[in-house]
C-alpha cells in the first residue's frame, strides 16, 4: 500500500553518510530535510523531499506527521538475547571487586548462564525472547541480530538457532531479525579444550544447520581461555566453505589480532575492540569489515572504551550496538547506548546516527537499508519530538512511535 507522510519536521536521510559508505563523516552528512514529506510502498522509498514539493499525484494520500522526526531504521547488530535466568547476583559482585574474569573462572559469567539456558523450557526462552525483542522494538529498534551461545551442548544450541528462526518469521516484515550462531561463546567443563569442543560440537552442529539456511552468520568469542585464533580458522573455513557470513568478537578482554583475523576472512564486523592495537586499527581502517563498538558493555565491566576515534579518524566504518547480554551488558537499548557514549567517544551526529543505521545494517550485509533513499527498503524509526538532537539531548527517553 502507498503512503505519504508530510509536515515531518525532520528527515534524517544520511545521505551523504550513504554516498562515503559511512566513513569519514561530517556532522553535514546527516542529510536532514526540514518540513520533510516521504513517499513509500511496502517495498521501497518512491519520493523523500521538502512537503511544499511533495509531487501532485500523492497529495491525496498525505498525511500530517507535524512534530516528528523520521530515521533510517535504528539496528541493533549485536545481541544476545535468548537466555535464562540472570547474573544481577555477579554484577553486585564485580561493583564489590570481583573481576569478570575471576567470576568467569570461579564457574560464573557465560557458563552459568548456560546452565540456566539448558535448565528453561524451549517455549520459556521462546516468551523471554519475545518480551525483550517487543521491549526493543518499542524504542525504535526494528532490526535486531540474534546470537546463539548459551546452550553450549549440541542439542541445546540447535534448538536455540531453531528458535531464533522461530522468532524471525513471528516478527517478519515489523522486525527484521538476523540469525547468528554463536555455538562458539564458551568452553563447557566437560571438554579438554576448546579445539575439542569445537571438534564435537561447534563443526558439526554447524554442518547439521547450513542445509536448513537458518544461520545469517557465525560468530566465536575470539578470547584468552575461551577460543583460540586457530580456532576462528577452523570455524571461518568451514562457514566460508558453506556460504555463510562470518563475525567475531575480536580484541575485547587482551589484545590477539582479531581484528586482522576477521578481515582476513572478509568478516562483516569486528566486534569490541577494547584492546585493539594500532596495526589492528589500520587494518580495520582499509576494510570492509565494520568496527562494531559496544559502548555499553566497557560501561558495565567498568573498563575503558575501545579507541573508536582512531578508528574513525583512520577511516573504519563504525557502528554502534548494545551487546544486550546478562553478564557483560544487561542494557537493552542500543540508542541509549550510543547517546550515552557519544559525548566520550567524541561522535559527531552523522557518526552517531550512522553507528546505529547505516553503519550497523552494513556489520550484517544489509546494503539495502540504514539511509532514507528512493529505491532503499522502506525501513524506518519515527520519533514524537522536534528534532533529532532533542533525541540525543534527552538521553535514556523514549521518544519512539509507531508508524501510522
Ligand atoms: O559479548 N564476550 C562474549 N560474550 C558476551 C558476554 C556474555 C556474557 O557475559 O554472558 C559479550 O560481552
Ligand atoms: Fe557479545
Amino acid at each position: 500500500m502507498l503512503k505519504a507522510l508530510i509536515d515531518l519536521n525532520e528527515i534524517v536521510t544520511l545521505k551523504g553518510a550513504h554516498s562515503k559508505e559511512g566513513r569519514h563523516l561530517v556532522a553535514d552528512d546527516l542529510s536532514i530535510i526540514k518540513d520533510g514529506a516521504i513517499v513509500y510502498d511496502e517495498s521501497k522509498i518512491l519520493w523523500v523531499g521538502e512537503t511544499t514539493r511533495l509531487p501532485e499525484q500523492y497529495r491525496n494520500l498525505a498525511q500530517s506527521m507535524k512534530g516528528h522526526v523520521l530515521t533510517p531504521e535504528v539496528v541493533d547488530s549485536h545481541t544476545h538475547i535468548v537466555f535464562g535466568g540472570d547474573r544481577a547476583q555477579e554484577y553486585a559482585d564485580r561493583l564489590n571487586g570481583v573481576s569478570y574474569e575471576e567470576i568467569a573462572k570461579r564457574g560464573g559469567g557465560i557458563l552459568y548462564t548456560m546452565k540456566q539456558t539448558n535448565e528453561a523450557s524451549q517455549e520459556e526462552l521462546f516468551q523471554t525472547a519475545c518480551e525483550r525483542i517487543e521491549r526493543l522494538h518499542s524504542y525504535g529498534i526494528g532490526t535486531i541480530e540474534i546470537k546463539s551461545g548459551y546452550g553450549l551442548n549440541f542439542e541445546k544450541e540447535f534448538e536455540v538457532t531453531l528458535l531464533i528462526d522461530r522468532l524471525k518469521k513471528k516478527y517478519a516484515p515489523r522486525i527484521q531479525i538476523f540469525n547468528t550462531y554463536l555455538a562458539a561463546h564458551d568452553v563447557p567443563k566437560s571438554f579438554q579444550s576448546s579445539a575439542d569442543y569445537m571438534a564435537k560440537v561447534v563443526i558439526p552442529l554447524l554442518e547439521k544447520l547450513a542445509p536448513l539456511k537458518v544461520i545469517d552468520a557465525v560468530d566465536i568469542f575470539h578470547e584468552k581461555n575461551y577460543f583460540t585464533a586457530d580456532d576462528v580458522e577452523l570455524l571461518f573455513n568451514k562457514a566460508q566453505s558453506l556460504g555463510i557470513a562470518c563475525k567475531t568478537h575480536a580484541d575485547e578482554l587482551n589484545d590477539n589480532d582479531g581484528a586482522a583475523l576477521a578481515i582476513k576472512h572478509g568478516a562483516l564486523s569486528a566486534d569490541h575492540l577494547l584492546k585493539i592495537s594500532s596495526s589492528g586499527i589500520k587494518a580495520l581502517a582499509g576494510s570492509q569489515t565494520v568496527a562494531t563498538l559496544l559502548p555499553g558493555t566497557a560501561f558495565f565491566l567498568g573498563k575503558p572504551l575501545a579507541p573508536g576515534r582512531a578508528l574513525l579518524d583512520g577511516g573504519a566504518k563504525v557502528a554502534i550496538a548494545s551487546d544486550y547480554n546478562p553478564g557483560s551488558c544487561h542494557c537493552d537499548n542500543v540508542l541509549l547506548v550510543a547517546s550515552m557514549s557519544a559525548a566520550q567517544l567524541k561522535l559527531n551526529q552523522a557518526e552517531l546516527w550512522s553507528g546505529i543505521t547505516l553503519n550497523a545494517s552494513a556489520a550484517l550485509g544489509f546494503k539495502n537499508q540504514g539511509a532514507i533513499i528512493p529505491g532503499m527498503k522502506p525501513r524506518f524509526s519515527l520519533f514524537k519530538t522536534e528534532s533529532l538532537s532533542h533525541i540525543t539531548y534527552n538521553w535514556g527517553r523514549n521518544f519512539a512511535v509507531s508508524l501510522p
